[in-house]
């Protein structure tokens, strides 16, 4: 009786994702706190995360062709032509395991990323279950990416302030020394917000037309947002669940 009670419990309160092959999209300006919810969310929900921001990083870091030539771009704060974005999407997509969901961080961003994905998508039987949108004021994005601090192995972001780590100046999951991004300067910031402003709002226009669109407020902490996003998700899984 007390092992069935227990398995009862455990079916309830196990977070469990929609279908196989369904998948989200995290949305919001430059510092809106996508990648710091994608960690956690990928360990809740067991998805496979796919973050073009930190692919290229990567593959710049490994001085590949590819990093070659998306790092000029990045470093002035301008978007990566479509093409060689696309192109990194699809082979993450291809290494799903079967059935497994996924979360795209800050992908796609243009109309035309946003047009191929449904291709994409649609070649490998997957879809897209929600889009969160993160929303924040400019003012308070400068301030975040300012303090922001990263580990260059793991990719986890800090904030000096708001998100420290546990010993100063160090990774929590791997102990490497955490480092500033180039593109955290403020100059560099302000490109990409007007990046965002101009290619990436209209799509969300795109999603809102599908009811995909959930907004969040951004500008509150990490742990309330978090349970924010656990709320709405569940909300829409269940919906998809129950018939
Ligand atoms: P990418 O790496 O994707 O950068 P981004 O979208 O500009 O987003 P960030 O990583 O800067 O911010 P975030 O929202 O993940 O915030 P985070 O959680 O770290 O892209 C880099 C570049 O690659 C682009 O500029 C472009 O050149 C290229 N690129 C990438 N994708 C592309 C695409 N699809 N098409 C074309 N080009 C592409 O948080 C920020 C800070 O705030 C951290 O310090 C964190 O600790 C802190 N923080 C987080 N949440 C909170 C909170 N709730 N309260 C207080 N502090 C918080």
């Amino acid at each position: 009786m007390r092992m069935m009670v227990l398995l009862l419990f455990l079916l309830i309160s196990a977070p469990v994702w929609a279908k196989p092959g369904d998948g989200l999209i995290l949305m919001g300006p430059p510092g809106s706190g996508k990648g710091t919810q994608s960690g956690f969310l990928q360990e809740r929900y067991h998805l496979k995360a796919i973050s073009p921001g930190d692919l290229l990083r990567a593959e710049v870091q490994a001085g590949s062709s590819l990093g070659q030539q998306a790092q000029n771009y990045m470093k002035s704060g301008q978007l990566v032509p479509d093409q060689l974005i696309l192109q990194l999407v699809a082979g993450q997509l291809d290494q799903l395991k079967p059935g497994q969901g996924f979360l795209l961080d800050g992908f796609p961003r243009t109309k035309t990323q946003a047009e191929k994905l449904d291709h994409l998508l649609l070649q490998r039987h997957l879809s897209v279950v929600a889009v969160l949108l993160f929303e924040i004021e400019d003012q308070v994005l400068v301030e975040r990416l300012s303090g922001r601090r990263i580990c260059p192995n793991c990719q986890r972001s800090y904030h000096v302030n708001d998100n420290p780590p546990q010993r100063p100046g160090l990774c929590d999951s791997d102990s490497a020394m955490l480092v500033q991004r180039s593109d955290d300067q403020p100059q560099v910031i302000s490109k990409r917000l007007e990046a965002y402003h101009q290619s990436t709002v209209p799509v969300a226009g795109y999603y809102q037309e599908r009811g995909l669109v959930q907004t969040l407020q951004a500008d509150q902490s990490i742990e309330q947002l978090k349970s924010e996003i656990v709320g709405l998700l569940d909300s829409v899984l269940q919906a998809k669940i129950v018939p």
